[in-house]
C-alpha cells in the first residue's frame, strides 16, 4: 500500500522518493563534516518603501540598525572572493527593499566580477525598465518579485497600488532581458482560492517561475497567532494538491509554462517531497547557506533570529566566522542536532525549536538551475528572504 492510500506509511511506489531522501540525508551528513558555501544571502537593508502587514523583517522607511556602507559591503565581498570558490556561490540580495540601495548596481557588478551569480528579491514597485537594464548590464540574470495574491489580496497586505506596480516590475525585468523572472507568493487563506488568477497575471506580465511559500510567525507577525495569515491543515493539503496537480500537468505537457513549486516548509512526507518541488526539503543553514546581515553580522540565514548570528564581518573575515563559528549547525550530536545553535555571538539563542529553523530552510529549493550537483542544494529558485 502506498503512502497515498495510507498517509501513515510509505509503499513501493514511494521507493524512488525514499532513495532520493536517503541520498539527501547522506549528503547532509557530508556537509556537516565539510561545509561548503554555495548560497549566500546579503540582507542589503532593512529599509522599505512599503510596510507590509506580514513583513517578516518588520521593515519600514527607516532602518533600526546601522547598515553597511558601500565600502564595507565591497570589502566583505572581496574577502569572500579571496577565500572561497566563488564560481559555486549564488548570492541572493534581499532586504528590506534592495532597490532602495543606490549602490545596488555597483555591488552586483562586484559580485559578477568576483565570479558570483546573484539575484534580487524585491517588491517590484521600484523596478523600472531602466533599473532592470542596469542589473542586466551588471551581470544579473535572475529577479524574484513578490506577488501576494490577485490585486485586492495583494494590495490588502502590501498597500494600494502595489499590485499594479509589482506586475509592472515583472514586465520591466522581462523586457530588460532578465532570464529568470520569478514571482513569489506568500499563500494565506485569503488568496488560496485565487491562485489560478495570480498565476495568469504573473505569466501574462512575463514571469516564468512561481514559488509558493507559507507565512512565518516572525517580524511584524511575531508571537501572534494570526488565522488571516496562517494556513490550517486543510488549507495546507489544498495548497499541496494544487501544486502537485499543476506540476503533474506541466510534466505531462512537457512544458512547465509558469513553473510552480512549493518552497520552505519542513519535510512534507515521502509522498509529497519530490512532487511539490523537485528536491526534498531540508534546512541547509550553516552547511552550505550563509548570510551577511545588513549591519555586517554573519548568520546562517536571514530568516533566523538575529541573535543567532555568529560574529561580525566587520571584525573578522567572513570565512573565519563561516569556518570556525558555525559548529552548532554542524554538530549532529548536539541538542536538537544541526540548525539549532546552542550559543551565539550575541549570547544564548532563544529557545525556539530546531523545527522552526528547518521549516524555514527547506528552502534549498529545488531548481532548474543547479549550481552544483555535488551539493544538491539548488540555487534556483533562490531563497525568498
Ligand atoms: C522580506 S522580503 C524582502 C524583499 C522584498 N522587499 C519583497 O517583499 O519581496 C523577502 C520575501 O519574504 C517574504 N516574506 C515577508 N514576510 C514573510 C513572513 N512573515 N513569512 C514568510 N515570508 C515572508 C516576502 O513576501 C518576500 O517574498
Ligand atoms: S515584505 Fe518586503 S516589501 Fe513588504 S515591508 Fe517587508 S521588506 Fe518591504
Amino acid at each position: 500500500m502506498s503512502s497515498r492510500d495510507d498517509p501513515g506509511g510509505a509503499g513501493p511506489r514511494d521507493l524512488p522518493q525514499m532513495v532520493d531522501l536517503h541520498r539527501e540525508a547522506r549528503h547532509r551528513r557530508q556537509l556537516m563534516e565539510r561545509p561548503d558555501l554555495t548560497y549566500l544571502f546579503w540582507e542589503s537593508t532593512l529599509r522599505c518603501n512599503l510596510k507590509c502587514t506580514h513583513c517578516g523583517s518588520s521593515c519600514d522607511a527607516t532602518s533600526r540598525v546601522e547598515e553597511l556602507s558601500t565600502e564595507q559591503v565591497l570589502g566583505i565581498l572581496d574577502t569572500i572572493g579571496e577565500d572561497f570558490d566563488t564560481s559555486r556561490i549564488f548570492v541572493s540580495i534581499t532586504g528590506g527593499e534592495p532597490l532602495l540601495r543606490p549602490d545596488l548596481f555597483e555591488v552586483v557588478q562586484r559580485l559578477t566580477d568576483l565570479g558570483m551569480e546573484s539575484c534580487i528579491v524585491t517588491n517590484g514597485t521600484l523596478l523600472t525598465r531602466e533599473r532592470a537594464a542596469r542589473l542586466v548590464a551588471a551581470g544579473m540574470r535572475t529577479v524574484s518579485i513578490s506577488l501576494d495574491g490577485a490585486e485586492a489580496e495583494h494590495d490588502a497586505v502590501r498597500g494600494k497600488g502595489s499590485f499594479t506596480r509589482a506586475l509592472a516590475g515583472v514586465t520591466a525585468a522581462r523586457e530588460a532581458g532578465i532570464e529568470f523572472v520569478e514571482t513569489i507568493t506568500c499563500v494565506r487563506p485569503a488568496n488560496l482560492e485565487s491562485l489560478d488568477r495570480v498565476s495568469e497575471d504573473a505569466r501574462a506580465a512575463g514571469s516564468n517561475l512561481w514559488r509558493l511559500i507559507t507565512i512565518d510567525s516572525m517580524g511584524r507577525l511575531s508571537g501572534r497567532p494570526d488565522p488571516e495569515m496562517w494556513l490550517d491543515s486543510d488549507h495546507l493539503r489544498q495548497l499541496m494538491a494544487y501544486i502537485e496537480t499543476r506540476r503533474q500537468a506541466a510534466a505531462r505537457a512537457g512544458d512547465p509554462g509558469l513553473d510552480v513549486q512549493f518552497s520552505c516548509g519542513g519535510f512534507l512526507g515521502v509522498a509529497l517531497e519530490g512532487q511539490v518541488r523537485p528536491d526534498a526539503s531540508q534546512c541547509y543553514a550553516g552547511l552550505c547557506v550563509g548570510s551577511i546581515l545588513c549591519d555586517g553580522r554573519v548568520g546562517a540565514c536571514p530568516s533566523m533570529p538575529r541573535a543567532w548570528s555568529q560574529g561580525s564581518a566587520l571584525e573578522q573575515r567572513f570565512s573565519t566566522i563561516w569556518r570556525e563559528r558555525f559548529d552548532d549547525y554542524r554538530d549532529l550530536d548536539g541538542p536538537g542536532g544541526a540548525a539549532r545553535p546552542r550559543r551565539s555571538a550575541a549570547g544564548s539563542p532563544p529557545g525556539r525549536g530546531s523545527s522552526w529553523t528547518r521549516r524555514r530552510w527547506g528552502r534549498g529549493r529545488g531548481s532548474r538551475r543547479s549550481r552544483s550537483s555535488s551539493t544538491r542544494f539548488r540555487a534556483w529558485p533562490p531563497a525568498a528572504r
